[in-house]
């Protein structure tokens, strides 16, 4: 029987290679011109568990992209480890800012990755990740190490917002009903500092059409005598926040958990350098609420951004035109207690009482999700710290992300269990930009200490 550490030095080679071959698929979940590539990456991903040891598994319809269930039960009455991941990536997009191809994986060193890292779309997020939790089963089934039963649950939607997989739980509770959630769809803090998440913002997504004149005017005839929307769109957002960087949306801030005082200061405890920071993004200076550190503002506390703006000419050269429309998809992340849907009406109402009558102002709510905090004193998140503590010699930081994964909260309501959040990424992986990436150490770490979850909650739950 091999120990977890020779198991993956004798494998590394074809697990590196298993999962380049499913980073070759572009499951694009935002592009209905990639939906035969959706399907076959379920295949892949289907056939995968089977090989690693699963009983059965299956690609489940919805009304959108399918749902790759696959279990491993020997004993009902031990407990039940449910896995979720997604085997969808974000588009692309822009493709020249890429070095190598986005589909077209290769591995190569960095700084930060000397034992080399994986370049491709979806490495981290959340092929690469979702990935270890197969190898690791892998390893479990074949050196009888799996002490309770497994469930996977790998949507292909979570990128657009998992809209359908509301509907999949709800139809599947039993099928689903587990112990434990498992994911690996987040970050650590670094090589020597592991940590596991313990917080998700939630999101609200919101597009607005600002509408001017019937058609695009000469701006020598008509400017200055009638409302451009792209100037008075810029207005409107630049007065959702004020000179201390605080969202104007009245009630948008009724319901934010304000942390204690002693909460604050454990966070402040985390390994965090400023000046680093600044560096590896190559800005002069952070930006954001007064009164707030770097790692609160991209944590605790709620945030406004505009992630497309559009409209007018952007063509070659200079064209003199007053356009008739302007656009925006604006996000804001929310923090515990706010809810989407309310933030969502908030912001609708707010915008349109605010617009000037000389344009009409359209608001359409995208996709939200709900906030996500989860106690440290659960079995699942004592296992899951054991678990690091036996691989990284180290005890795991509790730390909340900004990050969002919608469907978390949805998981506790609908299937009463607790989430265990044991990401392996880095915030420099470059996930949803050119370049995202995944380490070749981070990814074998990951394999090598998911099976002591597994243990570990197995023991404990007795
Ligand atoms: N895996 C990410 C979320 C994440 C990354 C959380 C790193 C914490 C640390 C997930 O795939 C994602 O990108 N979520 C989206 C939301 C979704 C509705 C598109 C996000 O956070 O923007
Ligand atoms: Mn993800
Ligand atoms: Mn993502």
């Amino acid at each position: 029987m091999a120990d977890i550490k020779d198991y993956i030095a004798k494998n590394k080679d074809r697990f590196l290679s298993e999962l380049v071959d499913l980073l070759k698929i572009p499951s694009i979940s935002a592009d209905s011109n990639y939906k035969d590539d959706m399907l076959k990456t379920a295949e892949a991903v289907k056939k995968k568990l089977l090989e690693a040891g699963c009983d059965s598994a299956e690609i489940c319809e919805t009304p959108g992209h399918p749902v790759v269930y696959g279990e491993k039960i020997f004993d009902k009455d031990l407990p039940t480890v449910l896995v979720y991941g997604h085997y969808d990536v974000q588009p692309p997009d822009p493709l020249d800012l890429w070095d190598s191809p986005p589909f077209e994986p290769v591995i190569k060193e960095s700084e930060i990755h000397p034992e080399g890292a994986i370049y491709a779309r979806g490495a981290c997020d959340d092929k690469g990740q979702m990935f270890m939790h197969v190898k690791a089963l892998e390893y479990m089934t074949q050196n009888d190490k799996l002490p309770c039963n497994v469930k996977f649950m790998i949507e292909g939607e979570e990128e657009v917002g998992s809209e359908h997989l509301g509907w999949f739980i709800e139809r599947n509770k039993e099928k689903l009903a587990n112990d434990v959630i498992l994911i690996s769809d987040t970050g650590m803090i670094a090589k020597d500092t592991p940590s596991i998440t313990t917080g998700l913002r939630g999101l609200s997504y919101m597009e607005v059409e600002v509408t001017g004149p019937n058609r695009d005017l000469h701006s020598g005839l008509y400017g200055g005598a009638v409302a451009n929307p792209i100037n008075i769109l810029s207005e409107l957002i630049a007065s959702l926040t004020d000179e201390n960087n605080h969202i104007t949306i009245p009630g948008f801030y009724d319901k934010v958990e304000e942390l204690s005082k002693e909460e604050r200061k454990k966070m402040a405890e985390a390994p965090y350098d400023e000046e680093a920071y600044k560096e590896k993004i190559d800005i002069g200076d952070v930006h954001g609420e007064a009164g707030y550190s770097t790692l609160e503002r991209a944590s605790i506390r709620p945030t406004l951004d505009v992630n497309g703006m559009w409209g007018g000419y952007i063509g070659e050269g200079a064209k003199t035109v007053l356009p008739a429309k302007a656009y925006a998809k604006i996000s804001m992340r929310l923090v515990p207690n706010q809810d989407w849907e309310e933030i969502s009406q908030l912001f609708k109402k707010h915008l349109e009482s605010i617009a000037p009558k000389s344009v009409k102002v359209e608001v359409t709510p995208h996709h939200g999700g709900y906030p996500y905090v989860t106690p440290i004193d659960t079995i699942g998140y004592r296992a899951a710290s054991k678990a690091y503590e036996d691989t990284f010699g180290k005890t795991p930081i509790p730390q909340r992300s900004g990050g969002s994964i919608p469907i978390v909260s949805l998981f506790e309501q609908e299937l009463k269990s607790k989430i265990i959040l044991m990401g392996f990424g880095f915030d420099t992986d470059a996930i949803h930009s050119p370049n995202e990436h995944f380490g070749v150490w981070n990814y074998l770490k990951g394999i090598e200490t998911i099976p002591g979850f597994y243990k570990h909650f197995t023991e404990m739950s007795k």
